[in-house]
């Protein structure tokens, strides 16, 4: 809900879950509260005037600005940190003093043009427009914010309404201000003037194979930084920063997010100042990004969506999770149950073909799997990865009766056929290289540096983008392929367009962003039924931006069961599990040679959309039953997994344990696991969440459980013999 006050100068968005209050204050939009809701209704809400707290900004000692709330801190008038506007004018100077001129609320979420955004949560949706305007140089800020489903999503619209072109080096999605709240914990140093109990920082740190591990530390006294300068979110850092008060839980306490709708070079930062807040920001990356805004021109920046929660990270994962599951992007399959897959990489790397895809295939139908992948391999002359990317045509050497007779042979068994693409890439040796030298991202003169032995294409340009769009329409209607997995192998070099002038150069990674949207929402339109999933080196592009177009996304290269505790745990402080692929391997593991049990394997898998990434015929019997249960069992809680809320219970960072929770209305899915054995050992419990305290769960064995005693008295945790073992338990909520 939003409330503007009548004189226009104080505007209050409140939902069930937090409040947000901006300030005009003489034309300075301040930005007075981000944290848990102060009203409920329109009345309450224009009961709720925080003029009063613009007394605790007084005048700086210099300077009339200086540590104010600003909602979009600019350059040069008093705000000395990182602004999240900074427009460098034809005077050469960059002041940027933007100015408040209007506020208007506008029916539903409108889109954002050619960048993927969060949908309305219904038809009584409504945004608050906010227009800024610096008189010199005519820059306009429209700032839009909406609520959906408990959370805001705010980004803004930058348009020269002046006479001479404007360069834009800062334009950041969101930026707000986070409480220091008064105790007497933090600030040590007493290098600030005043008692703040500080904060921590969340992000979440990785690299490949090992993506997305959470971090958490103080944000110290200066300004805490990550980003992401490789033309991807990356597999190191994950486009998502948190502030959470140090006693803030899985379940209590206060913590503030931002997660950015993005997949390319971003910055998110926490600048401590000596004001009683750290000011919170995510959006483009100032030193990959640059914009010439010419009159009448304007720049759209990717949405970020804010987080408050009161109940802790749990309650910020929940608030993620529901916004991504129901009102992000546009594929039927976000609501459908995702088929249980089994992909051919690990199992043959390049050396596929026809009978052993369909050998395959075969085994894998008589486990329950649904749908055959056919991976990296299949077209041109790619007998490694020296070779081929951009000749999407059939190894008729490997594939004799070409796409179209393998998927019907995959087909005849009852099984969905898929396959993988790389179409952002160029390999130098390739007939597309050979017939366009000029479509990778280069830079005339300087060495064309490869990944992985390959060149990216420079989706920037529109005759790439039609080649990337023809391509893939084509080879979807040359078979029946109900399934994408669209990966990414490499970071960008040489990130510039060659077609582009000089002074526009430094658009090129954004360009590149807006042309792979666009290339993502022609071909997903052309294929609706075509389930995508996204793929970048594993996770190495895992956000929101790609699940917009995709609904799921391969976590992670690594896909040994232990690694994958920690992956997909930290994964999920953003993303849920319906984002998820998560796939049982073959041992001794590929990535870190480690043995671990089928069955923990599958457990840990079931906690995503399940798959296999081996060769069945290379399992013993043994095995194979217990891989043909675990797909059973995939099979019967993958709504649950999909739909139902996501609790983290016990971290595999901070033990030798791990648990997770799935639950609904009427089930429950606990996971628990165990690293290492340990001689004598006494179970410990695990302790579930948000049950109803009064309802019977009844466990497989006909076993019940009141919810109050699951979540009080927890359950115990009991292990096979042997290192990395794990267990599921399956609880029904009984209805009498
Ligand atoms: C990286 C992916 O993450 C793998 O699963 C596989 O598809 C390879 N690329 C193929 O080159």
């Amino acid at each position: 809900m939003i409330y503007i006050d009548p004189s226009k100068q104080w505007f209050h968005l409140y939902c069930e879950t937090f409040s947000y209050v901006l300030y005009n204050a003489d034309g300075t939009l301040l930005n007075l509260y981000w944290g848990a809701p102060l009203a409920h209704t329109a009345e309450e809400a224009a009961r709720c005037d925080l003029s009063y707290l613009l007394s605790s900004f007084p005048s700086g000692s210099s300077f009339e600005l200086e540590n104010r709330p600003f909602e979009v801190p600019a350059v040069g008038t008093g705000w000395f940190g990182d602004p999240a506007v900074r427009a460098v004018n034809e005077a050469g100077d960059d002041l940027t003093q933007l100015t408040f001129e209007s506020a208007a609320i506008v029916p539903g979420k409108p889109a954002l043009p050619g960048l993927p955004s969060v949908s309305a949560e219904n038809e009584t949706a409504e945004t608050l427009e906010l227009t800024l305007r610096d008189s010199l140089t005519g820059l306009q800020a429209v700032l839009s914010y909406t609520i959906t489903a408990g959370t805001l999503e705010r980004h803004m619209v930058l348009t020269n309404n002046g006479t001479a072109p404007l360069t834009l080096t800062h334009m950041a999605s969101a930026s707000a201000p986070v409480p220091f709240k008064t105790g007497t914990a933090g600030n040590p140093s007493g290098a600030l003037s005043f008692a703040g109990e500080g904060l921590d920082v969340i992000h979440l740190r990785g690299a490949w194979a090992r993506e997305r591990r959470p971090v958490r530390t103080s944000v110290g006294l200066s300004t805490y930084k990550i980003e992401s300068q490789r033309g991807a979110s990356g597999h190191e850092e994950n486009p998502f920063i948190a502030l959470a008060a140090p006693t803030a839980t899985e379940t209590s306490g206060e913590v503030w997010a931002m997660n950015l709708v993005y997949s390319g070079s971003f910055a998110a930062e926490a600048q401590v100042k000596d004001a009683p807040f750290a000011y919170l920001s995510i959006g483009l990356n100032p030193m990959t990004h640059r914009w010439c805004l010419a009159p009448g021109e304007s720049f759209v920046t990717p949405e970020a969506v804010l987080v408050y929660s009161a109940e802790g990270l749990g309650g910020m994962s929940h608030l993620y999770h529901k916004l991504y599951r129901n009102y992000l992007g546009h594929s039927p399959w976000r609501f459908r149950e995702r088929p249980v897959l089994i992909n051919n990489w690990e199992a043959t790397y390049f050396n596929l073909s026809e009978e052993k895809i369909l050998a395959i295939a075969g085994e894998a139908k008589k486990l329950g799997v649904e749908l055959m992948v056919m991976d990296d391999g299949w077209f041109g002359n790619r007998f490694d990865d020296h070779r081929a990317l951009g000749d999407w045509v059939e190894n008729r050497e490997k594939l004799p009766n070409g796409l179209k007779g393998l998927a019907e042979k995959v087909n005849a068994l009852g099984m969905m056929f898929g396959l993988w693409f790389e179409p952002e890439m160029i390999s130098p040796d390739s007939d597309l290289y050979r017939a366009h030298p000029d479509w990778c991202l280069h830079v005339n003169g300087r060495r064309r540096t490869e990944g992985r032995n390959q060149l990216i294409l420079d989706v920037s340009r529109k005759d790439v983008q039609d080649f990337m769009i023809a391509m893939m329409k084509r080879v979807l209607s040359s078979a029946n392929i109900q399934y994408v997995k669209w990966d990414m192998n490499r970071n960008m070099t040489e990130a510039f367009s060659s077609v582009l002038p000089a002074a526009q150069k430094m658009e090129t990674q954004h360009r590149y962003m807006l042309g792979l949207y666009r290339v993502l929402q022609e071909v997903t339109d052309a294929f609706p039924e075509v389930l995508f999933e996204s793929c970048s080196g594993g996770g190495g592009r895992f956000d929101a931006g790609m699940l917009y177009y995709m609904p799921q996304t391969w976590t992670s290269d690594d896909t040994d069961a232990v690694e994958r505790l920690k992956i997909q745990y930290g994964t999920s402080y953003v993303y849920p599990a319906s984002a998820m692929g998560a796939h049982i391997s073959i041992v001794p593991n590929h990535q870190v040679g480690r043995v671990t049990p089928m069955k923990t394997r599958g457990e840990v898998a079931l906690g995503g959309n399940f798959g296999l990434e081996l060769d069945p015929a290379q399992l013993s019997e043994e095995d194979k039953k217990e891989a043909a249960a675990l797909i059973a069992r995939a099979k019967t809680v993958r709504s649950l997994t999909a739909n139902g809320r996501f609790d983290r219970l016990i971290s595999p960072f901070v033990s030798n344990y791990c648990a997770w929770q799935f639950s609904d209305d009427d089930r429950v899915l606990l996971l628990f696991a165990q690293v290492l054995a340990q001689p004598n050992y006494i179970p410990q419990r695990v302790y579930l969440t948000g049950l109803y305290p009064a309802a019977l769960y009844e466990d497989e064995d006909g076993r019940l459980y009141s919810g109050a005693a699951l979540m009080q008295a927890g359950l115990p945790m009991e292990f096979a013999r042997g290192d990395y073992q794990s267990r599921t338990i399956l609880l029904t909520k009984r209805k009498d």
